[in-house]
């Protein structure tokens, strides 16, 4: 093995204000940070294969909370603020540690969002161009259709 994929992740909308807002953003930080544990489990394997490379799937909720899911938006943000982190502990065994931020995406997560969206598809062939270059961090995003690695 040498790719770990961090897909798992749940969305809730809810106002932070709301009298239950505790309880739903621990689960949805139970699944969007702590599924980045994965992380730990597979980073010796990941080394013993030569060093491995490990993709966190983020979003663009991660950069910008602009209240429809804010404990989405946070748990997203906490799960970039760990990548970070875990791309600096794990240099030393020379892994890719890649964050990928993206905006819509035609899956079940987004059915009945009358919005643009990327395929998968697409969303696949960009990760595997960015994984190719190998030092890049971050990339702002260009349109609402568009989606990067950082
Ligand atoms: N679609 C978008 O527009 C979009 C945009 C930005 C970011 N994302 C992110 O992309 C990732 C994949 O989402 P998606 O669009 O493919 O949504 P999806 O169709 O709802 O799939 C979510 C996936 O997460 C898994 N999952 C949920 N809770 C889990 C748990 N506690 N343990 C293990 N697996 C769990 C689900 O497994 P089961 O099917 O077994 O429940 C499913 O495979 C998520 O991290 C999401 O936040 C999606």
């Amino acid at each position: 093995m040498t790719l770990v994929i961090n897909n798992a992740g749940i969305a809730q909308p809810g106002s932070f204000l709301a009298a239950d807002s505790e309880d739903f953003a621990r689960s949805i930080f139970e699944t969007n940070y702590f599924a980045v544990r994965m992380s730990n489990a597979f980073a010796p394997i990941l080394k013993t294969n030569g060093g491995g490379a490990l993709l966190n799937v983020l979003s663009v909720a991660s950069w910008v909370n602009d209240g429809e899911l804010p404990a989405y938006s946070a748990s997203k943000s906490a799960a970039w603020s760990l990548t970070n982190a875990l791309r600096n502990e794990l240099a030393a065994q020379k892994a890719q540690v890649l964050g990928l931020h993206m905006a819509y995406v035609d899956t079940d997560f987004t059915r009945g969002f009358d919005v643009p969206k990327s395929s998968p598809e697409e969303i696949f062939r960009l990760v595997l161009d960015e994984s190719n270059r190998a030092s890049m961090r971050c990339r702002p995003m260009n349109s609402p259709s568009r989606s990067s690695t950082g």
